[in-house]
């Protein structure tokens, strides 16, 4: 079987890779840019394929999906980080947008049976109410930010394509989630990277923060990618899927978890640049469809994922 990771060397993109390496039954391909960073992937480059792609590029996609004539796609590449959407908005919605189009037009093109999962968020509900809580995949959608706007876009995109031309596409809608590599922008990693850097002495024992206030429902990366895996295998075309933990924590908590496994003395400082235009107060999704379908649930405890975090930010 062979399966197409658009964004392999990414965060998410990496973790799947070796999820299906070790299913041992899966021919692996990723794309990557020629300004991609390969050290999430260098362990295992010799095991998986890596293409040079620019989603952007039309022509380039068309070209490398009739070439490997993938039979699973893993839509992940993506401008992913909230902030960067609002000092750089076109080149977000340009990015997730055009990028998707290019691989639904290609698989179409190429006219090849191929199962494609599009990577969608739980930013996307945005603005809930405290009645709507947990999030189902009927509510409504009220973005907060460009990204939101953009992954409305790609989903939108992935139910049209499966309706108009019978394209195999699940959609995943993914709250937060994180684990070893997460990206250091991102709220887990940019702290736990700090409390390291302060045991090891490289930075003043301060850490900044922004909106402790607001609650997120987090997975592992880990039980985020079997589920990718699971929503092409077991998952209803044309369908949309929220994948979540189902329980949800302020980033305040978050802070606390990671400062529980250190001795080092910090002090919490507000940084005001880190505040956001408009922020997703309150996100907890509710999986029950997801994981009635596919038999999928979160089994690594969100302590186990807060420890592995700060133990990679040791490390690194
Ligand atoms: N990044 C960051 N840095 N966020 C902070 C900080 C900080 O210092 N302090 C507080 N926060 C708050 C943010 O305001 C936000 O409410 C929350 O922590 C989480 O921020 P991020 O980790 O940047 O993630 P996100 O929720 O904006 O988006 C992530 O999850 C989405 C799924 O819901 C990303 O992974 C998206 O790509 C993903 O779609």
């Amino acid at each position: 079987m062979k399966a197409l990771i658009t964004g392999i060397t990414g965060f998410a993109g990496s973790h799947l890779a070796e999820y299906l390496l070790a299913r041992g039954d899966v021919e692996i391909y990723g794309t990557y840019r020629a300004r991609s960073r390969m050290d999430h992937i260098a362990h295992i480059a010799d095991r998986i394929r890596l293409v040079e792609c620019e989603l952007q590029d039309r022509e380039a996609v068309e070209k490398m999906i009739a070439q490997i004539k993938p039979e699973h796609i893993y839509h992940l590449a993506a401008q992913s980080f909230v902030p960067a959407s609002w000092s750089f908005p076109a080149e977000t919605l340009m990015n997730n947008i055009v990028s998707q189009l290019n691989i639904f037009e290609a698989v179409r093109m190429a006219d090849i049976p191929c199962k494609i999962q599009v990577a969608c968020s739980s930013e996307e509900y945005g603005l809930v109410y405290p009645d709507e809580l947990p999030v189902q995949e009927t509510n409504p959608l009220r973005p907060q930010s460009p990204y939101a706007v953009s992954k409305i876009a790609q989903d939108f995109l992935g139910y049209q394509y499966f309706q108009s031309y019978g394209l195999s596409i699940v959609r995943t809608r993914t709250f937060n989630h994180t684990g070893p590599r997460r990206g250091e922008r991102f709220v887990t990693s940019n702290f736990a990277k700090q409390i390291a850097q302060i045991e090891l002495g490289l930075q003043p024992p301060h850490v900044y923060v922004g909106n402790l206030q607001a609650r997120r429902d987090f997975t592992d990366v880990r039980d985020v990618v079997k589920a990718y895996w699971l929503a092409l295998e077991r998952g209803v075309p044309g369908s949309v899927y929220n994948i979540s933990s189902g329980s949800t924590r302020t980033i305040q908590e978050v802070l606390d978890t990671l400062l529980s496994f250190t001795s080092a003395p910090v002090q919490i400082l507000v940084d005001p640049k880190r505040l956001r235009p408009s922020d997703v107060e309150v996100l907890l999704g509710d999986a029950t469809a997801f994981c009635e379908q596919t038999g999928w649930k979160p089994e690594i405890p969100f302590h186990q994922t807060m420890r592995d975090l700060l133990q990679y930010w040791r490390d690194t």
